[in-house]
């Protein structure tokens, strides 16, 4: 079955053709980082009037990409939630009135279940597996039974590790979006430069970034103050910070898979593309033969419509 999808939740106008689920046929995705820019963040009203714009365009490049017309599609499907309003809006009229003029089916996707499909595209993986869905929005450790079965295990308290990093890397004027920028910082940084304090929780699969936040804050106005700061004072911040991070993810994923008897672990949502979180999970991976670690080709991670698609399929 072939399923066209549109994702327009947030800031990224996404169009996608997938075929049964996994096999991703056409895959269109249009950020909007130069309009945001210029505000620092996403600005929902003006994210809506620029998915209006361009679904048109999209939806044609995708359907070029996969060599089809539409008649070819079987079924049409879009985001539903959670995400801005007024661009679920877009995207979901879209579908809707492509599948009326067709006659074909609509399906309504979660968001969520989304980045988790994410790792069933050009992929064999399957249920069972734990995992650490890491978005601008949310931070969960999912427990995955089936493919419509999911149970979360632990989440963040406070701030989504997206968030934290948007926010962090705004403070350092990294540049916008935050989060990609600051772990382009981080690479060329000293980790143990700085101590920072890591979160402790009840729930032992709980999270919290806002502290971490406030101490990256408070490192980078006293480190400023100093007569002479160090010339790699946001490389070594952002690399400091990054570590922390990913150390509090890997180890609480990995202490929740030991405690469920799961030895595969999948990791999704914008974060994944982080270049320290999967190189850590990668390294545990190959020195771990027991336990297979799935990580999203980099154009899954963030915010697309072929999981968008594969969830369609694969969750009714
Ligand atoms: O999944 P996503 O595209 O949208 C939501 O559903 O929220 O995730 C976006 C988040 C943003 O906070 C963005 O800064 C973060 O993912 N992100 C990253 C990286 N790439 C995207 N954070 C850290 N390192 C990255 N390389
Ligand atoms: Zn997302």
């Amino acid at each position: 079955m072939r399923i066209l999808a549109l994702e327009t939740s947030c800031d990224e106008t996404a169009v996608a053709v997938v075929e049964d689920g996994r096999r991703t046929l056409a895959n269109i995705i249009l950020t909007q980082n130069e309009l945001h820019a210029q505000y620092g963040g996403v600005v929902p009203e003006a994210a809506a009037r620029q998915h209006l714009g361009a679904i048109n365009r999209c939806l044609d490049q995708a359907l070029q990409q996969a060599g089809l017309s539409l008649e070819n599609v079987d079924c049409f499907a879009a985001t539903l939630g959670p995400g801005l309003i007024g661009s679920l809006l877009i995207g979901a009229n879209a579908a809707k009135a492509l599948s009326l003029v067709s006659g074909k089916p609509f399906r309504g996707v979660h968001h969520l279940y989304g980045h988790v499909c994410a790792n069933y595209l050009d992929s064999d993986l399957k249920p069972p597996f734990l995992c650490l869905l890491v978005s601008g929005g949310h931070t969960q450790l999912i427990h995955v039974s089936d493919y419509d079965r999911m149970e979360i295990l632990g989440e963040t308290l406070d701030d989504a590790v997206g968030e934290a990093y948007d926010k962090t890397g705004r403070l350092l004027g990294a540049g916008f979006p935050g989060g990609p920028a600051l772990d382009r910082l981080a690479q060329h940084g000293n980790s143990k430069a700085f101590n920072l304090p890591t979160a402790r929780t009840q729930g032992p699969y709980d999270f919290s970034f806002s502290g971490l936040k406030t101490a990256m804050r408070r490192a980078y106005e006293r480190a400023c103050a100093e007569p002479a700061p160090s010339p790699t004072l946001q490389e070594d911040l952002a690399a400091s910070f990054q570590h922390t991070v990913v150390e509090t993810l890997f180890r609480k994923t990995l202490a929740c898979a030991e405690a469920r008897n799961l030895t595969t672990i999948a990791i999704a949502g914008g974060v994944s593309a982080n270049q320290g979180l999967r190189q850590r999970f990668q390294a545990f991976a190959s020195n771990h033969p027991d336990y297979r670690v799935c990580v999203p080709k980099m154009a899954y991670c963030t915010d697309n419509a072929a999981m968008i698609a594969s969830s369609a399929f694969l969750i009714r």
